[in-house]
């Protein structure tokens, strides 16, 4: 943030009429409107007013990118130079049971690149990395930046996920909250800047975005995600770092929990060489795109082997006991559970990741609020994913939740999400001809086309 001026330059009415009226805005105005709304010159209705502009008119690729070097100049920027390795992190989009940051940071480590994971918490129906830390008993996701020197240098694990400090991007941690209320969130220029505003400010070397594409993710079309993933990796590849993406498939959820200490529990099975084949697919595939982007290429088998023999769960243990926690210690559990089961003999041919997340979300496992807490051993436990043989009676899901009046609500959304099909219909046998389909959709990296 810059010393304020002692006359202001620009009007801030005249920055918000220049983009209702479709114009272009100009470095400088976009510099100063800003960093006048970090200072609090800029008011929030303006703020808002701007951002709905921005909604309806969109920007052109040099405003998105001046918008996000602004964003970025409104606080510090970490600097991982002095380290003795190359960095790499991962930002996934958001989806439901989305826990790959838990085995991925860890495993990448092994290859000797370290992972700077500055992570948030979550709002709405897609988890946050924190939260699911948080259910394991001890740990703290606060750490200085020293600290954070400290995990990611020779003598640490060589990984840390830890909360985004309050000093990184400020301007957009007030313009997120506000865009939040203000129904201007699925904007792709305002999303691209507020992510790579924070990436960049991180200081990585390297940068690996999983975008998903589905019910359950921002971007329920592939031609979003696909616009969303090229701005991004344009970003990041214009402020020097190496940036790629992975478009993936968000409209089943990914493994087979959803919540916070489940899905720890479900990391842990990957970590330990099991785990559902998505999961782990998904987590090898996007380690290599990593170490690849941070100059250390290593091969899919390498990555499985550091899975299969404890190396990537040493770096595991040692990264949960540096912030406090007891990688020995029981997880969470819920005080009750209620099995939701097939209604019919039939194939399993709908799972929607949204109806998951959202049913998820109302057991306690999600927040509405950023002020409200969430419980650790709620949500839901998958017993089945589309393409499965199902008889009737049989288990479908198990939900989990200390606050039992919450069961009939989270039931109602699931049911919905919910499809078994007759065994002979087209649907199942098209449901079962994609089983096992994989849920990577395509790759956008930063070489020229
Ligand atoms: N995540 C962010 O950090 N910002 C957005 O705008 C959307 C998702």
């Amino acid at each position: 943030m810059t010393s304020a001026p002692a006359v202001e330059p620009f009007d801030a009415v005249d920055v918000i009429a220049c983009k209702r009226d479709g114009g272009r805005l100009s470095r400088d105005r976009i510099d100063w409107v800003v960093d006048a709304y970090t200072r609090g010159v800029v008011a929030e209705e303006q703020m808002s007013a701007l951002a709905m502009a921005i909604y309806l008119r969109g920007m052109e690729p040099q405003e998105i990118a001046d918008w996000t070097r602004a964003m970025i100049d409104s606080g510090e920027r970490m600097d991982f130079s002095a380290l003795d390795r190359p960095t790499a992190d991962k930002h996934s989009t958001g989806g439901v049971g989305d826990k790959i940051t838990l085995p991925l940071a860890p495993l990448v480590a092994v290859f000797g690149v370290s992972v700077p994971q500055l992570s948030g918490r979550g709002l709405g129906h897609t988890g946050g990395t924190l939260d699911k830390l948080e259910s394991i008993p001890g740990w703290r996701a606060e750490l200085s930046n020293d600290q954070i020197m400290e995990m990611l240098g020779e003598r640490g694990p060589g990984a840390v996920i830890c909360a985004a400090g309050a000093g990184l991007a400020p301007a957009d941690r007030r313009l997120y909250a506000l865009r939040d209320t203000t129904a201007t969130v699925s904007c792709i220029p305002l999303i691209a800047s507020s992510i790579m505003s924070k990436k960049i400010a991180e200081g990585t070397g390297a940068l690996v975005l999983d975008v998903k594409v589905g019910s359950g993710a921002f971007m329920k079309e592939l031609d979003q995600a696909r616009e969303l993933a090229r701005t991004m990796v344009g970003l990041g590849v214009q402020a020097g770092v190496v940036t790629r993406a992975l478009l993936t498939d968000m409209s089943v959820p990914l493994g087979l929990t959803v919540g916070n200490a489940l899905e720890v529990r479900e990391s842990l099975e990957v970590l330990a060489g099991g785990g559902p084949d998505d999961v782990v697919e998904l987590t090898v595939a996007l380690g290599q795109e990593m170490l690849a982007a941070a100059g250390r290429p290593t091969g899919r088998d390498e990555l499985r082997a550091a899975l299969g023999d404890g190396r990537a769960m040493d770096v595991w243990r040692a990264m949960v006991s540096r912030q406090g926690g007891d990688p020995d210690a029981a997880l969470p559990r819920a005080a009750h559970t209620e099995v939701l089961t097939a209604p019919s003999d039939g194939v399993l041919t709908g799972l929607d990741a949204l109806a998951v997340g959202v049913a998820a979300w109302r057991l306690g496992a999600g927040r509405a609020r950023k002020e409200d807490a969430v419980q650790a051993g709620a949500g839901i436990e998958l017993h089945a994913k589309p393409g499965e043989a199902v008889r009737a009676g049989a288990p479908l899901a198990t939900l989990h939740t200390d606050t039992p009046e919450r069961f009939e609500r989270a039931l109602q959304v699931l049911r919905e999400g919910v499809v078994v099909s007759p065994a002979l219909s087209q649907e199942a046998e098209a449901a079962q001809a994609l089983r096992g389909r994989g849920v990577i959709i395509e790759r956008i990296a930063d070489e020229p086309a």
